[in-house]
This record gives C-alpha cells, sequence and structure tokens, in this order.
C-alpha cells in the first residue's frame, strides 16, 4: 500500500514523468500495429496504475495506454487491444475504476501485481503481451515471479516489458541493508525531493536479492566505486538479468534536471521483436530533446553551448557510422548497430539522412548506387 506521502505523487505531474509518459505514448503507437500483425490479441498490463489521471487533470498512464488502445481498436486493427490495471490502494483504485468505465476494452484489478501474475502468464498463451511495470521505488519487484513470465518468451508467446527501474533508491536501501554508510542527497547531481529509503524502513538483503533476482548486487556495493557508478552498474547489472530473456534491452536513464549526472531512475525496455529497437529509439530520442530544451539558453547562441549528452553532434554521428560500417551490410543492420551504441542520441530520420550524405559525398557505396534505399540493401566503405 502506498504511504500517505505517496499520494502526493497524483497531484501533479512531474517534468520528468511527463518524459516517462512521452516514451511509453511514442512506443505503443507504431507498436500496436506492428505486433497486431503477429495476429494474436494483444494485453496491455499497467502493474501499478495509480488513478489514471492526475489531480492536475494530466492523463496517468492508463488513461494514456487506453487512448492509444481505443485508437487502435477503432482503426480496427485485426486483433483486438486489451487493457488490464492494477491498483491496491483502495482510493485510488476506485477513482481507477470509474475512469476505465468509458472503455470497454479496459478492466481494473484491485490487488497487487504479484497477486496477478498468474492470471497474466495464462492470457500470454493466447495474447501478445505488453508489461508496463512503474512503481513508486523498487517495493512490488520480484524478479523470480516477473521471471516466470518471460521464460515464456521464445516459446511462441511474445511478452514485452517496460519496467522504470529505480536504480538509485535500491542502491540507497542496499548500502543500508549492507551496514555501509549511505550517502546523502547530492542536489548538484540528483533529484532532491526526498528519497524514500530514508523515510521507509530498510528492506532485507533477502527482499533486495529477490527484486533483481539475486545477490549479485552486493559486491557491486560492497566496491569502493562512488555512488553515481554504482548506481550506473545496478542499473547495468539489471539490463543484464533481462538479457537472459530478451534479445534487446533498451535502457534509459530518465534525469530530473539536465546538469544531473544520477538518474532519478531507468526506463528500460525488454524486447525480442525486431521492430522494437527503433521505437524505442526514437522514443528516447525525444525524451532526450525534451530534456535538452530545458538546458535551452535564454537568449540565442552562436554555437550549441549544451553538453554532447544532451545535444549528440552530427560529427559524432558519422564517425559511428563508419566505425560500425564493416564490411558490406544491409542499411538496416547498420542503423541498428548504431542505434545500440548510442541509443537516444539520434533519431531514425537522422540516421537515414547521415547515411544518405555519406552516400552523396562518395564516402560510402551502396548496391545500387542511389543513396535513397531501403533498409535491406547492401552498402559498404568506398575503397573498403
Ligand atoms: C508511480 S505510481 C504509478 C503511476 C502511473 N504509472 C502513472 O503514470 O499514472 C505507482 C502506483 O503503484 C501502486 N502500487 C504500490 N504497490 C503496488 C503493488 N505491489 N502492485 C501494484 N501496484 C502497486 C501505488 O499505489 C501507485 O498508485
Amino acid at each position: 500500500m502506498p504511504r500517505r506521502s505517496d499520494k502526493s505523487f497524483f497531484c501533479d505531474k512531474k517534468y520528468w514523468s511527463k518524459r516517462k509518459d512521452l516514451i511509453l505514448g511514442y512506443y505503443l503507437k507504431p507498436y500496436l500495429p506492428k505486433i497486431a500483425t503477429q495476429r494474436r490479441p494483444i494485453l496491455i498490463v499497467d502493474a501499478f496504475a495509480g488513478p489514471g489521471k492526475f489531480d492536475d487533470g494530466e492523463a496517468g498512464s492508463p488513461l494514456i495506454i487506453c487512448s492509444h488502445a481505443s485508437a487502435a481498436n477503432a482503426k480496427p486493427l485485426p486483433v483486438p487491444v486489451e487493457v488490464l490495471c492494477i491498483e491496491p490502494d483502495n482510493e485510488l483504485y476506485d477513482r481507477l475504476e470509474h475512469l476505465l468505465g468509458q472503455f470497454p476494452f479496459a478492466s481494473a484489478r484491485h490487488g497487487e501485481f504479484l497477486e496477478y501474475l498468474p492470471e497474466i502468464e495464462r492470457k500470454a498463451s493466447t495474447h501478445s503481451v505488453f508489461l508496463y511495470v512503474d512503481p513508486f521505488t523498487v517495493e512490488g519487484l520480484d524478479w523470480r515471479a516477473m521471471d516466470r513470465l518471460f521464460q515464456h518468451v521464445g516459446e511462441g508467446h511474445s511478452v514485452e516489458v517496460l519496467v522504470n527501474f529505480n536504480s538509485r533508491s535500491f542502491v540507497r536501501r542496499g548500502l543500508a541493508a549492507l551496514r555501509i554508510e549511505v550517502p546523502s542527497i547530492d542536489p548538484d547531481n540528483e533529484d532532491d525531493l526526498p528519497v524514500d529509503a530514508e523515510t521507509a524502513e530498510s528492506p532485507s538483503l533477502t527482499r533486495l536479492d529477490a527484486v533483481v533476482g539475486g545477490g549479485w548486487w552486493r559486491e557491486v556495493l560492497r566496491r569502493p566505486d562512488g555512488f553515481p557508478q554504482q548506481v550506473q552498474a545496478v542499473a547495468d547489472g539489471y539490463c543484464d538479468r533481462l538479457r537472459e530473456r530478451f534479445s534487446e534491452v533498451c535502457p534509459h536513464p530518465v534525469k530530473a534536471l539536465p546538469h544531473h549526472t544520477i538518474a532519478k531512475y531507468y526506463l528500460i525496455l525488454g524486447s525480442r521483436s525486431p521492430h522494437a529497437l527503433p521505437l524505442i529509439n526514437d522514443a528516447m530520442a525525444k525524451s532526450r530533446e525534451m530534456l535538452a530544451d530545458l538546458a535551452k539558453p535564454a537568449e540565442p547562441t552562436l554555437f550549441e553551448t549544451r553538453t554532447f549528452e544532451l545535444v549528440p553532434g552530427e560529427d559524432r554521428l558519422r564517425d559511428l557510422l563508419l566505425e560500425r560500417l564493416t564490411g558490406q551490410m544491409p542499411r538496416g543492420a547498420l542503423i541498428n548497430k548504431v542505434m545500440r551504441t548510442a541509443l537516444g542520441d539520434y533519431s531514425s530520420t537522422q540516421i537515414r539522412r547521415c547515411i544518405a550524405e555519406l552516400i552523396k559525398a562518395g564516402t560510402v557505396q551502396s548496391a545500387t548506387r542511389r543513396h535513397r534505399i531501403p533498409d535491406r540493401e547492401l552498402v559498404w566503405r568506398a575503397g573498403g
């Protein structure tokens, strides 16, 4: 159950939540028609749903998901789209159930995510499942329970997950549980809203093991690395766990402010679909642009003054493309390689445009010698 203070989350939507929602909506819109081609009904699960709408009128994830499902069902897609939203808090659940009443394809479940995992697992035998996991911190996550669903991936089941993994909170809790000094919040480098670990009871080591699927994190936190490195290393470790099940694992650090060096949390997509990478890359590129806009100087400047991390340069894209282009390869494979190296740094449109410019300049050759080419066409370095 949420603590009283947690409900203040739904008073007004915070800036970083808008980036999180942008990624969810931006991904779902093209994902639905793509996954529908598998001809299995689609189930979208909002596992940590909340009331559906913020007090300031902004859409919460249930409403975002339902509006995309509604548009897909109206088109209509060759298969129906269903939505399932889970919420344990009585008051939030009542609001959620009332809101979902307007969507005949959506239903609310009262209780905790883990209680409904067996139902979701059964549905996965007949449906393509998209699971959205957005807890407040890391409470309510359980790797082994979730992995019972993930292990069907590739056995004729289609499951994708988009998880909000709060590595920062996990590391603070983990340090407390290991009786290692917990660093105080550094407002220059991270979000300075109160961190739950200070108010929540420190969970046991075994509970933390259950969240991330083993005790691998303990060794990471015992290393004398700094807090930012530990936060990154635990997020990387969680991605490695997901990679045991999903061929494409795409993490995106969501920072509260542009100058922060520590992510508030990571949004991580796990998928086996070949369509997932470009779709999530473009969603993440939009999110990065949103953050870069926050850092825009008030007056226009002659040169870009923001960091490369916020505004990755086109020169680097050209270098990346040439580095990754080994031998002859289809353009689509080259694009994927660049996206995996620099996820969300460049949109697919930017990458395609840059390849076309390299072909025009004679640095790269294409099989047909044209610069407007499909993804399957072979490209190679001129003179290579
Ligand atoms: C971060 S909020 C979700 C916000 C929502 N995704 C949105 O964008 O509108 C987390 C929600 O999960 C609920 N919750 C807490 N523990 C849960 C659990 N074990 N299972 C499912 N939901 C839980 C909380 O009551 C809260 O409403």
